[in-house]
């Protein structure tokens, strides 16, 4: 029945146990994958596994247990340098989650190569990860914070960023997929006019890599990050990308143990890449769930997925509209499957509310994306976001939850 493209979803379905609980005595209706999305029994029982019958440190032990979590852990770097194409599993980073990575690259990279007067450019579209950890940076070292507008539709203004970009351009760093917004930006033509001024250019991915297949050598980023709970694996880890040639030459982030070549108290040595930027125990457990994550995205398929998705973005995009004073927020022609919406007359936190008790998950609020919602002289929106295992029912579902809500606010 949802066999609409080449995914059996019902199917799918039943490969994740949290789509099957109840909310509120009703069936749950789970629209809040921008936020952390479900995970499939395999990557369950990896981390499960690892703590039942093979806890143990990594690049610590010769014991028969570190060796092997050690061989898992290394493996999925090996898998992440493959998801994404990268050319070696030096330039894979593992790290919290996004945010952590972003603040990595511009403590490090920030800190040691920009300078009074330089420029860093950002999107007004940003998640607050992709701007704050840019003004601390500013403020400490005096470099100027430059903003790419948006349109209405919520499509960044490429002309606005051409006029922006100059020889004192030393950083760009901008969203691939806005969270708040859905719009997927046209980053090959930022990355390839960024790197006309020889800017590097950063990628957030957080919420572009459960939705395409990211090839980080053909859009020639410089630096990519995303976290490992949006792409249906664990919280608490994620991943950095960055090329060689520069995490070569940047400092270490935190400093501890596995991150050093050799320790004396007159002067410390660092250890090679990856490993200089990953100080302390790592997530080992998320990790390797990180890996069957990416093991399950691969075995569904990126082609079927997108193009699912996209089914369920024009039915919802539809569905949505039909509803009396609903206002879309985020309507460019690139998008991904995710809905933001007012109300007129009814506070995004009251929709989110009542929503639920129809067993209906949303996000509301401003999605720490506070300029996106300045932009529109909005406190806040309602924020549906959907993943490959949700169907068009389900939607049809948030839709009569919205109507629901409108009536008890007539
Ligand atoms: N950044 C995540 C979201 O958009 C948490 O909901």
């Amino acid at each position: 029945m949802h066999r609409i493209t080449g995914l059996n979803v019902s199917q799918i379905r039943k490969d994740f146990p949290n789509l099957h609980v109840e909310v509120q005595g009703k069936p749950l209706v789970y629209l809040d994958n921008a936020a952390t999305a479900f995970k499939p029994q395999t990557v369950i029982d990896a981390i499960a596994a690892h703590y039942r019958t093979e806890t143990s440190n990594v690049h610590r032990g010769v014991h028969f247990l570190s060796e092997q979590a050690t061989a898992r852990f290394e493996q999925a770097r090996d898998k992440v340098r493959d998801f994404i194409r990268a050319r070696k599993s030096c330039e894979i980073v593992f790290t919290r989650g996004t945010t952590e990575a972003i603040n990595l690259v511009a403590y490090s990279y920030g800190r040691h190569f920009l300078n009074k007067g330089d420029e860093i450019i950002i999107s007004e579209m940003e998640h607050h990860s992709n701007i704050v950890p840019w003004q601390i940076l500013c403020e400490e070292k005096g470099c100027v914070l430059k903003v790419i507008p948006f349109n209405d539709e919520g499509e960044l203004d490429l002309e606005a960023f051409k006029r922006l970009v100059s020889p004192r351009t030393r950083f760009v760093s901008v969203v691939y997929i806005s969270n708040s917004l859905g719009t997927i930006n046209p980053i090959r033509k930022i990355i390839q006019t960024a790197h006309q001024c020889k800017a590097p250019v950063f990628i957030d991915a957080a919420q572009a890599v459960s939705h395409h297949k990211i090839d980080v050598q053909e859009l020639d980023c410089d630096f990519l990050a995303f976290s490992g709970h949006k792409l249906f694996g664990p919280t608490g880890v994620g991943v950095l990308y960055g090329k060689e040639e520069f995490l070569e030459k940047m400092p270490p982030f935190h400093g501890g143990g596995d991150m050093i070549s050799s320790v004396t108290f007159e002067k410390t040595t660092y250890n090679t890449l990856p490993y200089k930027f990953e100080a302390g125990t790592p997530h080992v457990a998320g990790v390797i769930g990180l890996g069957a994550a990416m093991d399950y995205v691969q075995s569904v398929g990126f082609e079927d997925m997108t193009a699912y998705e996209k089914e369920l973005l024009d039915y919802g995009t539809k569905a949505l509209s039909g509803i009396a004073g609903l206002r879309l927020i985020g309507t460019a022609k690139e998008k991904a499957a995710i809905l933001s919406f007012i109300v007129s007359g009814i506070h995004a936190h009251d929709i989110g509310t009542l929503v639920n008790d129809e067993g209906v998950a949303i996000r509301t609020g401003h999605h720490c994306t506070q300029p996106v919602m300045r932009h529109f002289g909005i406190p806040a929106t309602s924020r549906a976001s959907l993943a490959f295992y949700n169907t068009k029912e389900e939607i049809d579902k948030l839709v009569e939850a919205v109507l629901k809500t409108k009536d008890v606010f007539r």
